[in-house]
């Protein structure tokens, strides 16, 4: 089945890419290679892509209706939207950028989507999210369920909002099969070795301890030590990216299941997006990511507190009681010692490390 795969040559975009094919499916990206690297799809998983924007709403469409010669004839039979721009601290100083490509640029591949699927006898391809837990801003609760208030902190967790709103509206109006799938931390890489984390600059915990260990950099900043946690350090929820990369998998046969064709007289069938959060329920502090990471490599690093980060809260922990209980997703890489072997072999392998 072909499955369209925006941000296909980023992080977590080419771990599913790979995770697909494996599963028998044809994933086709659609990446700008903004910072996704196109030799991750180009040499190292060899799968069909096309290099243009989720905006451009003349390549979009070519894509979904099968027209564009990458997709060999066939028709799109999901979408999954990885595309967009992702680091926090950067969506204060480009606000806009933020809201252009992840917001705008979404509205325009939606659009697309339901269009095509208008003319369609089974309705529109089914649709498949990349949120995120910054949705919900400050945690009220100690374990964030999916119907958390929506209190995004920051232009890019406002961005994420925006558009898990345009998808709950579109699936209304137009029948659009739909899943947001919320992530907590996603960490570690692919047990084969042949794809990782790389971004540039690097701002994750998990990469960066590894510099700090191998003296790429000469030492790490741990962001406050005097948050109401039990050593005082930042708590996340860290996902392995493959265990990510299954959920999507989930995500597409239950749409595929769900999908309903338009009624008898052509109106569209009103579809509830469904939400999930992606995350394991058990926190890591920065401090226990340390002592794991020094456990697994038998290295150890330089580490200075330093001031908090602006805006990151103290603990995020997901409930993802949701997503094992309807989707059947079980994290199985997702204990720290197995994030940090996985990443570590990667990094290991990385030029410069
Ligand atoms: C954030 C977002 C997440 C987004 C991700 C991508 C929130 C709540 N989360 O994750 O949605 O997908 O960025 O950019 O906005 N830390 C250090 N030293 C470092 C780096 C990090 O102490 O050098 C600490 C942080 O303060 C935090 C933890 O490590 O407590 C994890 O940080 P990071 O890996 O950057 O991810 P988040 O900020 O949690």
């Amino acid at each position: 089945m072909l499955i369209l795969v925006t941000g296909g040559a980023g992080y977590i975009g080419s771990h599913t890419v790979k995770a697909l094919r494996q599963a028998g499916h044809s994933p086709l990206v659609l990446d700008d290679f903004s910072s996704g690297r196109r030799a991750v799809v180009e040499d190292t998983l060899r799968v069909p892509f096309v290099e243009g924007r989720v905006g451009d709403g003349a390549l979009v469409r070519s894509l979904l209706t099968g027209d564009h010669p990458a997709c060999a004839g066939q028709r799109v039979e999901a979408v999954i939207h990885f595309a967009g721009r992702s680091i926090v601290g950067e969506s204060w100083q480009r606000p806009a950028e933020y809201y252009g490509s992840n917001v705008s640029e979404a509205l325009s591949l939606l659009q697309a989507v339901v269009e095509v699927g208008a003319a369609a006898a089974s309705g529109p391809a089914p649709f498949i999210f990349s949120s995120s837990c910054a949705v919900y801003g400050l945690p009220r609760t100690l374990t964030l369920t999916e119907d958390h208030p929506l209190e995004p902190i920051n232009p890019y967790g406002r961005s994420k909002r925006m558009v898990e709103e345009l998808i709950r509206d579109l699936a209304l109006a137009h029948g659009l099969p739909s899943i947001i799938l919320r992530y907590f931390n996603a960490a570690g890489a692919d047990p084969d070795g042949e794809i990782g984390e790389v971004h540039d600059p690097e701002t994750h915990l998990i990469p960066r301890v590894l510099d700090a260990m191998t003296g790429r950099s000469p030492f790490l900043q741990i962001f406050g030590d005097d948050f109401d946690t039990p050593d005082g350090t930042g708590i996340r929820d860290y996902t392995h990216v493959c265990d990510l990369a299954e959920a999507h998998l989930l995500a597409v046969n239950r749409l595929l299941l769900r999908r309903a064709a338009p009624a008898a007289d052509g109106a569209p069938v009103p579809f509830r997006t469904l939400v999930y959060n992606l995350g394991t329920g058990q926190g890591a502090s920065v401090q226990e990511v340390i002592e794991a990471a020094k456990a697994v490599t038998g290295r150890g690093l330089l580490a200075h507190v330093a001031p908090r980060r602006g805006g990151d809260p103290p603990r995020l922990v997901a409930c993802a009681d949701r997503a094992r209980g309807e989707l059947g997703w079980e994290p199985r890489r997702s204990d720290l010692p197995t994030i940090l072997a996985d990443a570590w072999r990667w990094h290991q392998a990385l030029p410069g490390r």
